[in-house]
């Protein structure tokens, strides 16, 4: 019987789109416009876009077929009755909000447990494993204070742990016992693990961590926005004979609730919600909806984007597709190990992580070397890719600057979007920068601003 050893792509291209190919004295130009700053690129001057996989999925025939089907009535549309129940079998919580994106869910949730806080000098305190930005930036914004635990083996870059999203069970017991339970509203964990290296979280620790919350009376909730690869990485190293189904719908269920985007597993180019099985908190997240996303049976999302989320997220947990997904950033984590170039191991679910620190050591942190690697990979190839570093978190919130723990840059992978022989370009391209990784040259701030400053700033390299 035939047994192919290479996993195909499990769909077929129905709709094209040209890719931008520019010359480098084309890309020179569109960097000195955008300030160094890749977000502020135009789509057009970039030929592949690996900035995020937020968004940028390619929908399937039977999404797009689902937007003309969207239900657009105010309240009640048949699109929310779709988008309930599906999300409801897959996580079992009793009530699910649509939000226009997932840090619109964050900042309600944020801002409504604030409103709760008990107004006493003390700070009020959130864990997780490891906030994203805008988690933590809303749960900031609200007056929190953020505090991640990542596991020990994540810091080890070049070990193949297979669950480096994990949370850090120790730090985290220490940290609840020492902390009076009125500190803290409630406990995360982030699937997978985005801020360290798209990384998942094990089906066992994702169980210890929400009997640690019980035990400590902590509300648990998930961001649960990349799930579905979360379940892959499960399925591929600890529970290989479950389905992905089920592992999924056992996750929710450990938890009281959770933030979702649906940008990333969802397969949607926008939308989240916010779920929970807490009643008391539901009257204020709704009020909270209604003054700035829409009526809780759309929250800011046209019928018809409901309907693409539902499904999307009955798509997604295929597990062909799952398979393929893994296997594309597999495949860019061997060719980047053969070719000796450090990046975070094992590879991540939804991205890989160059390590800019021992790729370009020549810079210190206040050089700002992911931010100098990601200019130099856009302009050798018109790839754009993002900094996490120093320039995404070197700013403290009480105004101060520091080194970050480590400095990356991530290669995020759009859903469905590209084929393995972009994928190879890509490869060529990170190795031709590589080779040439002595040039890489220090980036300057010229500019910033005061919050999440990585999408605003303007930078400045000499001679590039
Ligand atoms: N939580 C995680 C773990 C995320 O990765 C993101 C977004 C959010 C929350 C916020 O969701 O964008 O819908 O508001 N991550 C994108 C990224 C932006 O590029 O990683 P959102």
């Amino acid at each position: 019987m035939f047994q192919p050893k290479t996993i195909i792509e499990p769909f077929q291209i129905k709709s094209v789109e040209p890719l931008s190919l520019l010359t480098h004295s084309q890309r020179l130009q569109a960097l000195k416009g955008a300030e160094f700053n890749l977000f502020k690129l135009r789509s057009n001057e970039v030929t592949i876009d690996l900035l995020t996989d937020s968004g940028t999925s390619a929908m399937s025939a039977e999404q797009w077929a689902s937007l003309q089907r969207g239900d657009e009535s105010y309240a009640g549309s048949r699109s929310f009755q779709e988008f309930h129940e599906t999300i409801k079998n897959l996580t079992g919580y009793s009530h699910i909000i649509p939000t226009h994106q997932g840090r619109a869910s964050e900042k309600i949730f944020f801002s409504v447990l604030a409103d709760r806080r008990e107004r006493t000098q003390r700070l009020n305190f959130i864990p997780n494993n490891s906030h994203f930005d805008t988690t933590r930036a809303n749960a900031e914004a609200a007056g929190f204070e953020a505090v991640d635990f990542p596991c020990e083996e994540f810091f080890d870059f070049e070990s193949d742990f297979p669950f480096k999203g994990n949370m850090n069970l120790k730090k985290l017991k220490s940290f609840l016992e020492q902390t009076p339970r009125e500190q803290i509203p409630v406990g995360f964990i982030t699937i997978t693990n985005n801020t360290c290296g798209g990384q998942p979280v094990s089906f066992e620790n994702l169980k210890s961590t929400a009997e640690l919350y019980r035990k400590y009376q902590i509300p648990f909730y998930l961001d649960a926005c990349r799930f579905a690869e979360n379940v892959a990485f499960i399925r591929k190293y600890e529970r290989p004979k479950d389905s992905a189904e089920n592992i999924a719908k056992e996750i929710f269920r450990l938890a009281d609730g959770c933030t979702f985007s649906a940008k990333k597993d969802a397969f949607a180019n926008i939308g989240g919600f916010l779920a929970t099985n807490d009643e008391d908190l539901l009257e204020d997240f709704t009020a909270a909806l209604i003054l700035t996303e829409g009526f809780p049976t759309y929250g800011g999302l046209a019928g018809r984007d409901l309907s693409v989320i539902a499904q999307g997220l009955r798509e997604v947990l295929d597990e062909s597709y799952l398979t393929y997904r893994l296997a594309v950033t597999e495949y860019m984590g061997d060719f980047l190990s053969r070719a000796k170039i450090p990046f975070l191991k094992p590879p991540g679910g939804h991205a890989l992580y160059l390590d800019a620190k021992r790729i370009a050591p020549h810079l210190s942190w206040s050089d700002f070397p992911g931010q100098s690697l990601a200019i130099q990979l856009y302009l050798e190839a018109g790839i754009r890719s993002c900094e996490i570093g120093s320039v995404m978190f070197g700013r403290k919130p009480d105004g101060s600057e520091s080194a970050h723990t480590s400095e990356l840059v991530r290669l995020a992978i759009p859903r469905r979007v590209y084929t393995q022989s972009h994928m190879d370009y890509v490869l060529e391209a990170v190795d031709y920068v590589f080779k040439k990784r002595k040039e890489l040259k220090p980036v300057k701030i010229l500019k910033e601003p005061k919050r999440l400053r990585h999408f605003g700033a303007s930078f400045f390299v000499a001679s590039p």
